[in-house]
């Protein structure tokens, strides 16, 4: 009995080093309620890049380590850090609210990667062909994620690092560049595809990632839908229909419209043909634009022109002056503005959604969060895609 007894204690004894092993791991967790710090991985373009173009050979455009970004004050820190905002990003919310620290940069070298890492640059694609040589594409982002894969099982032992990678969350958010510079900026293409079979390639890629990060053991993404393009103040000064009231450059609102709701059919189906995958994905494309047309309901001022910028709709990217035009203007109050730049939200605008979206990765993954689906799905796309779909799935189902 004795022995029983102390062999049970033994055994108890063992449990608690594990359980606070488990919570030792996860920092930050002053909520030792649930374990509620999951590292969060994160893979996109400006609208999450937290300084990752800061370390590698671009153009200024693709770089924000200057005033005025950063001018809010958030990050105290000079020069700033290469955030395409007046201060934080979405990806810095959803952090916080998955009670984690930020989460670094890939390329800064003192990055610690057990709480995810951030693998965003700046002009980035999801196409190689987008903005080639000047960004961390897509798929390099993937082969950068490999290389954490590989430290974290060099610090946390094989089942360590499968565990963190399975239970962690995957934020995507890239897919705008690919249509603007890579598609509507680039005649060539244009000429290469009609815009139905772009829309097919780009998702085909998306895709393929995603199924990728499903292999390495990822099995919760959350997903940013792209924003109406054609509503950002760069594509209003570019429209070629402008007028002086300048409306939204069309094209660019539908192919965004037709990602998106590609995306979102794509999303179902894996959900179905992936075991255990689950997702959350979200619709700014209508939260933004009710914001852009309607910015007083919101407690904006202006939903049109950008904050910084010169120009008409402060739509050319000079914010900052680091561009061949250096001549800009800067707003009094970025609060008042849903644009902070030609391109890019305010802070303000990228901590509204995170809250009213309910992006937080401990209860976003019971998906359809989010309310709101977007408009009618063109179904040459849907076609398109599902073609490749079909391609995609079949090998992977039968292997
Ligand atoms: C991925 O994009 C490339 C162009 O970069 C294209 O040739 C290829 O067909 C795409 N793949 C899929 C599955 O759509
Ligand atoms: C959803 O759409 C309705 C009308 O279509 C709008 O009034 C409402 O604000 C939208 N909600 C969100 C969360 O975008
Ligand atoms: C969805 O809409 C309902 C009612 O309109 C609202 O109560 C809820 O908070 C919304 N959810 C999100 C995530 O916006």
């Amino acid at each position: 009995m004795g022995r029983l007894l102390n062999y049970l204690l033994l055994l108890l004894l063992v449990l608690l080093v594990v359980v606070l092993q488990v919570n030792l791991t996860c920092a930050g967790g002053e909520d030792s309620s649930s374990s509620s710090s999951s590292a969060l991985f994160i893979f996109g373009d400006s609208t999450v890049d937290p300084g990752n173009n800061n370390y590698i050979e671009t153009v200024p455009e693709n770089r924000a380590n200057h005033k005025p970004y950063g001018q809010n004050g958030f990050f105290q820190q000079s020069p700033p850090t290469g955030r395409f905002s007046d201060g934080r990003v979405i990806v810095d919310f959803i952090a916080e609210y998955a009670k984690l620290p930020l989460i670094p940069p890939f390329l800064e070298p003192s990055a610690e990667y057990v709480n995810g890492v951030n693998f965003g640059s700046g002009g980035a694609g999801i196409l190689s062909e987008t903005n080639q040589g000047l960004v961390i594409d897509l798929k390099t982002q993937l082969k950068n994620f490999e290389a954490v894969e590989k430290a974290l099982t060099e610090k946390l032992g094989e089942k360590g690092a499968k565990k963190l990678i399975s239970e962690a969350v995957y934020f995507i958010s890239i897919g705008s560049n690919d249509y603007m510079g890579g598609y509507l900026g680039n005649p060539t293409m244009q000429q290469l595809h009609h815009p139905e079979e772009y829309v097919g390639m780009v998702i085909g890629n998306l895709t393929q990632a995603i199924q990728e990060l499903y292999e390495k053991g990822g099995r919760k993404f959350g997903f940013l839908s792209l924003s109406p393009l054609g509503c950002l103040p760069a594509l209003r000064a570019a429209n070629p229909k402008g007028n002086e009231e300048g409306g939204c450059f069309e094209e660019a609102c539908a192919l965004a419209l037709a990602h998106n709701n590609a995306l979102k059919a794509v999303l179902t189906s894996l959900e179905h043909l992936f075991k255990g995958f689950k997702y959350c994905n979200s619709n700014f494309y209508v939260w933004l634009e009710d914001r852009i047309n309607n910015p007083s309901k919101y407690g904006f001022k202006e939903g049109m022109n950008a904050c910084c910028g010169t120009g008409p709709f402060r739509g050319l990217f000079t914010c900052g002056g680091t561009n061949k035009v250096t001549d800009y203007q800067l707003c009094d109050n970025a609060d008042d503005y849903v644009w902070w730049d030609s391109f890019h939200p305010t802070e303000r605008i990228h901590e509204q959604f995170a809250r009213l979206s309910g992006m937080d990765p401990l209860t976003m993954l019971d998906h359809t969060t989010f309310n709101n689906s977007s408009s009618s799905t063109s179904s040459p796309v849907l076609l398109t895609w599902l073609m490749i779909l079909n391609q995609i799935l079949s090998r992977f189902t039968n292997t």
